[in-house]
């Protein structure tokens, strides 16, 4: 099982991150192989240009738009579980995180009317997700986002695992009952 955990705080080493180590650290000794994509450290990012040359490109992603994408998109094939790790910023995902699902419009093939196919289908998705608030100040609707595109892209969807109302990254690694959760939901992804 190849788990890839795509970051999209803009920081590497901040709350999603510590929360995200203990989940992968849980599916590891499950006997996953992890990887993390941490897209903060890429330095050539762009949103979708709305070309619809991928469309042309029947069996491959076909984005042309040369930059840093190019490598994500083409890790995130070869992933059975793709895990989109996030801050809550403003009520939505980090722009990090929504520009590389907007990048991923290339892997979703529009054949006719009503019918589209994704290269993702038969993965499995899943996120994590950290807030400063609680659920409902925004960390909700990036569960909804999450899973939105689970349902699209034909994906099955193994749930979000949310860290609300954090503090610092030392609290997240001092919370027992957190860490139990995280951990459980580690192995989840792993089986
Ligand atoms: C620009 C910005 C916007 C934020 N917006 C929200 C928000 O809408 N809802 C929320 O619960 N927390 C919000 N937060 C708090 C972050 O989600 C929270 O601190 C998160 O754990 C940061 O994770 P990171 O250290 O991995 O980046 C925001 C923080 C920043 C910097």
């Amino acid at each position: 099982m190849k788990i890839l955990a795509i970051q999209g705080s803009p920081r590497p080493e901040g709350h999603t991150q510590a929360v995200l180590d203990i989940v992968l650290d849980a599916a590891a000794q499950a006997g996953a192989s992890t990887e993390v994509i941490q897209l903060s450290e890429y330095h050539d990012l762009s949103g979708c240009i709305e070309c619809f040359a991928c469309q042309q490109t029947p069996d491959a992603p076909g984005c042309v738009v040369e930059d840093d994408m190019q490598d994500v998109l083409h890790r995130l094939l070869g992933a059975d579980v793709i895990v989109l790790a996030t801050p809550v910023f403003c009520w939505s995902p980090s722009w990090y995180l929504k520009m590389m699902m907007d990048r991923c419009y290339c892997l979703f093939k529009f054949r006719g009317p009503n019918q589209v196919e994704c290269l993702l289908e038969g993965k499995k998705l899943a996120a994590v997700i950290s807030s400063g608030g609680p659920e409902g100040d925004g960390a909700d609707l990036v569960i909804q986002t999450c899973s939105r595109l689970a349902e699209f892209s034909k994906t099955e969807w193994l749930g979000a695992f949310l860290a609300a109302s954090v503090k610092d990254v030392e609290s997240i690694r001092a919370d027992g009952e957190l860490i139990e959760r995280a951990r459980a939901f580690g192995r989840k992804l792993a089986s």
